[in-house]
């Protein structure tokens, strides 16, 4: 038997409410792949509880620990009764970082079954993924204040944008773009659009016209890296009309590459897009495989929504499909997927109240289950 070391973080509020299902998902699917793999999991206390306890975030021993996992499964951090960003920075984004997952990997498929908030607009307008650069821009931490409290105070944050970080991103859109042409992937609606040649387009996403510094340095390394890939069509576009058209014309994007704040900002939108973010998944991925990637569902800890069982499952259950895609699991993460697609498309199957339904996380967990085999 091969096993796939997973670390869990619930986290908070409707964190462990959905990772329960991600994790019940993974493990069906393993088994109905009818591989010799199982997944093992270690689960890490950590979260708003634990900060409460004893003040720790992410102690040295668990981040050691984490390190010889083959891949991390988080719910969502952060609490109101906890001040913003303790966990964000502390936990969240300090794994993102010592493990170097630099690509934030978030794909925006609408699924046949679920509304699209845009009148007129169904799943072959909607299908697109965003990578999102997630070790460099203002989430690095630097910065400061003067005279703070005072009238003449200045709080600086910096956004730190390198030339190796930059490339390795753009790599790994292009790359991205690349697959997307040529591979067959799951879903009937795959194929259509690749003949429609919607497929292998790559739109670098900036603000060249007053980031004149940090994305000048996108421009240049992303022209520089295209002629590598002749087969992909490139453009370029402002983030501020990029937002404007993926709600005009969301089907004229295939990957979209962008900056960690713009794309934290533009996945929110395009979460919306495939139906909320009860639907959007990602994961957090080290490309060299030198440290364990994170994959997470999009959305945070909903504290208006925690413990009523009302949260969508389903971006966390996407989430482990992208995990066990990550590690190799293609014929597992395909029945979730599946499973997912399935239950989406029967009219009478249970929907959290996101999708406009008034069934539990339980129930809907429990659909995909059932579907997965
Ligand atoms: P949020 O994503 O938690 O919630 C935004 C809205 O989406 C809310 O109306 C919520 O009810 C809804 N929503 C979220 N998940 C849902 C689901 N599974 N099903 C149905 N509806 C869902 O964002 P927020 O309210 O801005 O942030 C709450 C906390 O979460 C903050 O502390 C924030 O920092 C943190 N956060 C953490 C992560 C993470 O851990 N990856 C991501 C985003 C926000
Ligand atoms: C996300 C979240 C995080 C981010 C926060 C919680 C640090 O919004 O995963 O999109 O900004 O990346
Ligand atoms: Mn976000």
């Amino acid at each position: 038997m091969t096993q796939l070391r997973i670390g869990v973080i619930a986290g908070d509020g409707v964190g462990p409410e959905v990772i329960k299902h991600a994790r019940m998902a993974l493990d069906r699917a393993l088994e109905v792949a009818d591989s010799e793999t199982r997944a093992v999991y270690t689960e890490y206390d950590l979260g708003a509880d634990r900060w409460k306890r004893d003040g720790q975030t992410l102690p040295e021993s668990d981040l050691d620990s984490m390190a010889r996992l083959d891949a991390i499964l988080l719910g969502a951090v952060g609490r109101p009764d906890v001040p913003p960003g303790v966990l964000e920075r502390g936990l969240l984004l300090k794994l993102r970082f010592a493990f170097r997952q630099c690509v934030n990997l978030r794909p925006i498929k609408l699924e046949p079954g679920v509304a699209c908030p845009l009148a007129g607009v169904g799943p072959e307008r909607v299908d697109l993924v965003v990578v999102r650069e997630n070790n460099e821009d203002l989430y690095v931490g630097t910065g400061g204040f003067t005279h703070k409290d005072t009238d003449d105070e200045v709080a600086i944050q910096t956004s730190v944008n390198t030339r190796r970080g930059v490339d390795r991103v753009l790599r790994y859109a292009f790359e991205t773009a690349r697959k997307r042409a040529t591979v067959r992937v799951f879903a009937g609606l795959d194929a259509a659009a690749r003949q429609a040649g919607k497929r292998g387009r790559l739109t670098l996403v900036a603000k060249t016209n007053v980031l004149t510094y940090a994305h000048d340095l996108y421009m240049r390394a992303f022209e520089a890296m295209a002629p590598a890939y002749p087969e992909i069509q490139t453009s370029y576009q402002h983030v501020d009309a990029c937002a404007m058209r993926m709600i005009q014309t969301p089907e004229s994007f295939d990957v979209i590459v962008t900056t960690n704040m713009f794309g934290d900002i533009l996945t929110d939108l395009g979460a919306v897009l495939q139906g909320g973010l009860g639907m959007a998944a990602s994961g957090n991925l080290n490309p060299d495989r030198a440290f364990p990637s994170m994959f997470e569902p999009v959305h945070g800890s909903a504290p208006d929504l925690a413990g009523q069982g009302k949260a969508n499952p389903i971006a966390a259950i996407l989430s482990a499909a992208m995990l066990l895609e990550h590690l190799g699991q293609e014929v597992a993460a395909g029945s979730i997927r599946r499973a997912v697609t399935q239950v989406l498309q029967q009219p009478e199957a249970p929907r959290t109240p996101d999708l406009g339904g008034t069934a539990t996380t339980d129930q809907v967990g429990a659909a995909i289950l059932a579907a997965i085999g």
